[in-house]
């Protein structure tokens, strides 16, 4: 700023007030994106930034100035001429061909949480003008890890508690649960959300409810600058189908008792039926001849001894 070719002494003054407060505009148009600028942590960034250069422009009359609007530190600088670098770290750069058709944009790289905030790009021709343009810096959430507590022999009514863990998103996340109806459960949820050491928020919600019904408990962890949704569930199914002792007992005295009763009701048929048998062919003897009865059981002894016969012998 000091090297101008023969500033006057109301520039110069102009110029030490825009560099106080940058307050007031020049002639110079600065043009800015509107929105904030979002960029994925890691990724890297482009401030957008641009001014409207008259025809007799040269780069040597070029005064740009990109600073932190709050602490008004010093990023990246042009000045006689040429670039001045990078005072954040060497992580920024101009566009250098750009430059002088107007084009004052600074990228910035390897974009970390520590750089949101608004940036000012400060252009001054032989009029000064500035404007500030937002970052807004962004980290996707990691799809939830969910727990639950206890996790077997789970009944309708038994109180349950669900954890749902999602790691290293920015900026923090707005958590919602799901019952197994889908309806949203916003009481009994306790939401931690932690920074780490580069910014980044481990979301933990813990949902403690009584089991209305077996189903899915889904966990939504939204990133509201991303308006991404990162999803987790945990369904919670019945007993599984095994007897427990009790009716596996109950079920093999039962089988018994029926074997049992099949046995003894198949005796008796059996029974019946070779009474009703001998009946039948007694009734039908008895209409032959009386005695054949008695007359059969002669026979019977002859074959019996017929064929004892030869065991005797
Ligand atoms: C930036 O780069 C220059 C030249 O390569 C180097 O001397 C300086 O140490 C660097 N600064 C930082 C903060 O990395
Ligand atoms: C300035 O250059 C950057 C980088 O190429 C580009 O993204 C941006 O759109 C340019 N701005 C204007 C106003 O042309």
């Amino acid at each position: 700023m000091q090297q101008r070719g023969s500033p006057g002494v109301g520039a110069r003054v102009a110029t030490a007030l825009g560099m106080l407060c940058f307050c007031f505009t020049g002639a110079v148009e600065v043009q800015v994106p509107e929105e904030p600028v979002v960029a994925l942590v890691g990724t890297d960034a482009t401030l957008r930034c641009s001014f409207s250069p008259e025809p007799d422009f040269s780069l040597a009359q070029l005064n740009l100035i990109w600073q932190l609007t709050d602490t008004k530190q010093l990023v990246h600088s042009f000045a006689e001429g040429r670039d001045q670098g990078s005072a954040y770290a060497n992580r920024t750069t101009l566009f250098p061909d750009l430059l002088a058709k107007g084009n004052a944009s600074l990228r910035l790289q390897g974009v970390r949480v520590a750089d949101e905030g608004s940036f000012t790009c400060f252009v001054s021709i032989r009029d000064f003008s500035s404007a500030a343009v937002n970052l807004q810096v962004a980290a996707p959430y990691s799809k939830p890890s969910m727990t639950l507590e206890p996790n077997k022999d789970l009944r309708p009514g038994d109180m349950v508690t669900i954890t749902c863990s999602s790691y290293q998103g920015y900026p923090e996340a707005k958590v919602l649960w799901q019952d197994a109806q889908g309806a949203s459960l916003a009481s009994n949820v306790v939401t931690s959300q932690m920074a780490n050491e580069q910014g980044l928020f481990d979301v933990r919600s813990v949902l403690r409810a009584e089991l209305g019904a077996y189903g899915t408990y889904s966990c939504l962890v939204r990133n509201p600058v991303l308006q991404q949704d990162a999803h987790g569930s945990v369904t919670i199914t019945g007993p599984p189908m095994i007897f427990p002792p009790e009716a596996l007992w109950v079920t093999v005295g039962l089988s018994v008792c029926l074997v049992a009763l099949l046995v003894a009701l198949a005796f008796v048929c059996w029974r019946k039926i070779k009474q009703s048998c001998e009946e039948e062919n007694a009734g039908a003897e008895d209409q032959d001849e009386e005695g054949s009865k008695t007359a059969l059981r002669p026979l019977k002894h002859s074959e019996n001894k017929d064929d004892d016969g030869p065991e005797i012998a």
